[in-house]
């Protein structure tokens, strides 16, 4: 069996892999809090299903629409890290799509990435929409953005008020799994009716807590010499173990676009996902494609002078379809 890292080997070995990298992981820091809040905002939404039906006649669905990259601390009392270029672009507008297909979101991000409903501000929010008013007493917001000031405020609390976004963050490689893995756990009582929309760029490889270094690296050592262990590839468990009738899409991202597709079919039949969404980075914005377990590849395309505005729009539709004709086959 593949396990994702090149390697052939037995289940075994994947869950001796998961197991140390879990083991090596420090303790989340806020467990309780977070598992506190799943668990609220998921009881909510799961009544919700009982007494209201969606716009299409369904149940409420719940996504978990992860976002952003990861980091991979260097030291303990970590002064470096390696980072990746995500900006969380993709599952903030993803996640703004899905609530307005009714879903409750669960928006697993990275910190200081963009944020739901708070796309078309600028980006110091605070320093360029606001400005003093008479005498410098009152603060207002500079007309130039009054509309996107409303909207974002409007859209955001709505969200929120009507109990359909939960918002979690993480920074690092060993909260993002440790966090994947709670929230995936808490939503198998969901069924099928569960989607995961795995849109974060994760690291492929770490340093375990246990060899790594506890202070600061020091320069006058010379050339820094490290090896990284992988990470292993969490989506197997994830529809095997974790979450196994929820409806995944994990997403395949290559530079190169010759080999993307390939990749990206390979994925789907590794890994076991309903649907893989491949993306070039430079076009990443432009357009999508979507290869099915139906061997369908489906592009999808941005499209301003039709009124398509972002690539996000169509891809969720379009997921959103796939997912009720997944639940109604159940
Ligand atoms: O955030 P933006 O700037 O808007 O960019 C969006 C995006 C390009 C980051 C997004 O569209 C995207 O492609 N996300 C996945 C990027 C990625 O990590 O691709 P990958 O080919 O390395 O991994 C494929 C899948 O495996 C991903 O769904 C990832 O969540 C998962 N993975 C990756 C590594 C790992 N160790 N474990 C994983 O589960």
């Amino acid at each position: 069996m593949d396990l994702g890292n090149g390697l052939e080997g037995t289940q075994d070995t994947l869950d001796a892999e998961i197991q140390s990298f879990f083991d090596s992981a420090p303790p989340l820091k806020s467990s309780i809090n977070v598992s506190e809040k799943l668990e609220e905002f998921i009881k909510r939404n799961s009544e919700a299903s009982g007494k209201f039906t969606l716009r299409n006649g369904c149940d409420r669905k719940i996504v978990c629409v992860t976002s952003g990259g990861t980091t991979v601390p260097l030291e303990r009392r970590c002064v470096r890290y390696i980072d990746n270029f995500s900006s969380g672009h993709r599952g903030a507008a993803s996640t703004e799509y899905f609530v307005k297909a009714g879903y409750a979101v669960i928006f697993l991000y990275r910190r200081g990435t963009f944020q739901p409903f708070c796309r078309s501000l600028p980006d110091d929010p605070l320093l360029e929409c606001f400005e003093f008013s008479d005498e410098s007493k009152n603060i207002q917001v500079h007309h130039s953005h009054s509309e996107a000031v409303k909207r974002a405020i409007t859209e955001h609390h709505a969200a929120v008020g009507e109990g359909l976004l939960l918002k979690l963050c993480f920074t690092t490689i060993f909260e993002y799994l440790q966090m994947l893995q709670m929230i995936a756990l808490s939503m198998r009582s969901l069924g099928p009716r569960a989607m995961f929309y795995l849109a974060a760029a994760v690291s492929d490889f770490y340093v375990p807590w246990k060899s790594m270094a506890e202070h600061k690296i020091q320069s006058a050592s010379g050339p820094l010499d490290m090896q990284l262990n992988q990470v292993p590839k969490m989506l197997l468990v994830l529809g095997k173990d974790w979450a196994p009738t929820a409806f995944c899409i994990s997403f395949k991202l290559e530079t190169d676009t010759k080999i993307l597709l390939e990749k990206a079919d390979a994925a789907l039949k590794k890994y076991k996902m309903h649907m893989v969404v491949a993306n070039e980075l430079s076009s990443r914005k432009e357009e999508v494609i979507v290869i099915t377990s139906n061997n369908e590849r489906i592009s999808v395309r941005r499209n301003r002078t039709l009124g398509v505005e972002d690539v996000e729009g169509p891809l969720i539709q379009l997921l959103v379809e796939r997912h009720s004709s997944y639940v109604q086959n159940f």
